[in-house]
């Protein structure tokens, strides 16, 4: 029954297409424990918002300039959870580091995907096309994605789940970027969400 299932936020600032996978998955039944609830961006005019809104899901915009502060943001966003009884929030392509505050208040409920494998090329500073440059500079030969959990270390939380990609000779920061979403993030992502959801649900029981 739809009320019984864990109640999802998903938090994106920018093209959405992990919250897309996610939404796929609820349709497809690979995520059965959750369901998406509510949306929230940090960036008005991002894509992921038409997303949310052509699957009928709630959203919202919430800025940090226009509220004043990092701490009025985060204020606000706890109101709006809570309103909606939100259990689990997931970091779909969300640019914003959250406080220790913030992350203390949901411990064990919030997760975040991560272009690469944890602990490489992670942490402040690598986020979005970043973090495959770095990988492609470095010369590594394989990377990923990290499914984990966020604590108050940037990217420093317990992992939860990681899928490897090969690097090929040709690859851009662009390609490479590519394919470790198709292969890595848009599987892992979906299957974490509804394992820690499943996990929520058990405790609930
Ligand atoms: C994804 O590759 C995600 O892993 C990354 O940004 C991209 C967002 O794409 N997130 C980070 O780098 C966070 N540190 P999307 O908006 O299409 O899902």
């Amino acid at each position: 029954m739809k009320q019984n299932k864990v109640k999802i936020a998903v938090l994106v600032s920018g093209g959405g297409t992990n919250l897309q996978a996610l939404i796929d998955a609820e349709h497809s039944g690979i995520i059965k424990s959750g369901t998406i609830s509510l949306v929230v961006s940090n960036v008005k005019d991002a894509y992921a918002l038409t997303r949310a809104e052509n699957a009928g899901i709630e959203s919202l915009t919430l800025s940090k300039k226009s509220l004043g502060s990092q701490d009025a943001f985060e204020d606000k966003l706890i109101e709006e959870l809570d309103r909606r009884g939100i259990e689990l929030i997931i970091l779909a392509g969300f640019m914003s580091i959250l406080s220790e505050k913030f992350t203390r208040r949901f411990a064990d409920r919030i997760i975040n995907v991560h272009p690469s494998l944890i602990p490489s090329f992670c942490g402040k500073g690598f986020y979005g096309l970043r973090v495959h440059e770095a990988a492609l500079e470095y010369g590594v030969k394989v990377t990923g994605a990290t499914v984990h959990f966020v604590n108050e270390i940037p990217d420093g939380g317990k992992i939860i789940m990681q899928k490897a990609v090969k690097i090929l000779e040709n690859d851009t920061p662009e390609t490479l970027q590519k394919r470790v979403m198709k292969i890595a993030e848009w599987k892992i992502l979906p299957l974490s969400a509804e394992k820690i959801s499943a996990q929520i649900l058990a405790k609930r029981a």
